[in-house]
């Protein structure tokens, strides 16, 4: 790879602290951008301490990262920082049209005054909505569901807008969903590993068959590193595991490994909205930038259960902060 300078931003979230530690296992030293909101925390990234560099900075705020950029003069960006929690853009939709779509637009304003390289915008599946039968492709149309999926689809579509006005040079990844150590425990994986180790019931929307396709962490962040490698800018990427499982089947797996019993899942109402089914067709990266997920789903859990229950503490600790961040008592979120 050309010597480059890397800056991430959302580097102390689930996935971008991921791809922090691959960079400086590969002896790169990042620029890490966050805001440390309730969801960053910078302690995912204790075994690399010292070995990236670190600015405390909310993404819309225009001048101080328009001064970071032209300090540090980055070539190279991989932007994860976003509002990410689907049941809280149902609540409040507006942090996550704030941050994922303003805070998108000042980091690649300040990316165009600094003459930047290569712009790598991580998206989401989410922004193609659902589907009963078959894939979608990187040219299928978007049809988000959720305000955050919206604020996310809108991203990208500001994004294609700089490509084609500016010739801004991006490259938009969209990863299924991931899993892995370190994940916030208000989503599914790591809230029901949490529930399970204290024999608690475990929520489950509707009947559990809506159906997701699961992305190890570490699969998610070398595909993405396979990407910066080779990715064509103002090219799409869709980035997923071909793992596509039932709800259901996901927590039933999750409760063998950790021996429960399958009585501990109880259904709750659903979430509004909710999409049926994601299935992305990934052979494009596979395809361009040589990439496959090496992890399985069922080594993948197991790796993951294991984590956590190694660090249990930290665990509790954020999931003891959860029912600060969700006061609406008529949303049923099963903490
Ligand atoms: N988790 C998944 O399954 C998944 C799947 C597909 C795509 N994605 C996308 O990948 C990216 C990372 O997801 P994640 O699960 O790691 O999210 P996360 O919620 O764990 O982390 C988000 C990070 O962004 C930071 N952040 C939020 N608002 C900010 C702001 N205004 N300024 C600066 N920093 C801010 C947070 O402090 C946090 O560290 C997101 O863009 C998300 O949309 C996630």
């Amino acid at each position: 790879m050309v010597k480059q300078t890397i800056l991430i931003t959302g580097g102390a979230g689930f996935i971008g602290s991921a791809f922090v530690r691959l960079l400086v296992r590969k002896n790169i030293r990042p620029i890490v951008l966050d805001k440390i909101t309730y969801a960053g925390d910078l302690g995912r990234l204790d075994q690399v301490k010292g070995r990236f560099t670190f600015h405390k900075v909310d993404i819309c705020d225009k001048k101080k990262v328009k001064g970071i950029f032209k300090k540090a003069r980055p070539t190279l960006i991989v932007h994860f920082a976003a509002e990410s929690h689907v049941d809280r853009s149902i609540i409040d939709a507006q942090a996550f049209l704030r941050t994922n779509i303003e805070g998108t637009q000042v980091l690649m304003d300040a990316a165009r005054q600094v003459g930047i390289k290569k712009f790598l915008h991580i998206s989401t599946d989410e922004v193609y909505g659902d589907t009963r039968r078959g894939s979608f492709i990187e040219d299928s149309p978007l049809r988000p569901s959720s305000p955050y999926a919206a604020s996310k689809a809108a991203a990208d579509l500001l994004i294609k807008s700089y490509m084609r006005t500016y010739g801004f040079p991006a490259i938009i990844i969209r990863p299924s969903n991931n899993y892995g150590p370190w994940q916030y425990p208000e989503k599914l994986i790591p809230l029901a590993i949490l529930k399970a180790s204290r024999r608690e019931e475990i929520p489950l929307y509707a009947d559990g068959k809506n159906m997701r396709e699961w992305l190890y962490v570490e699969d998610c962040v070398e595909g993405i590193l396979s990407v910066v490698k080779r990715g064509k800018n103002g090219q799409v990427y869709n980035l997923g595991s071909n793992e596509e499982r039932q709800n259901i089947e996901l927590v039933r797996m999750l409760l063998e490994i950790m021996g429960r019993p399958k009585t501990l899942i109880k259904f709750v109402k659903d979430r509004p909205g909710h999409d049926t089914r994601y299935y992305l067709d990934s052979s494009k990266v596979r395809r361009d930038c040589g990439w496959q997920p090496k992890i399985t789903l069922k080594t993948g859990l197991k790796l993951t259960v294991r984590s956590y229950l190694e660090n249990k503490s930290w665990l509790l600790n954020k999931h003891r902060r959860i029912a600060a961040l969700y006061t609406d008592r008529s949303y049923n979120y099963g903490f």
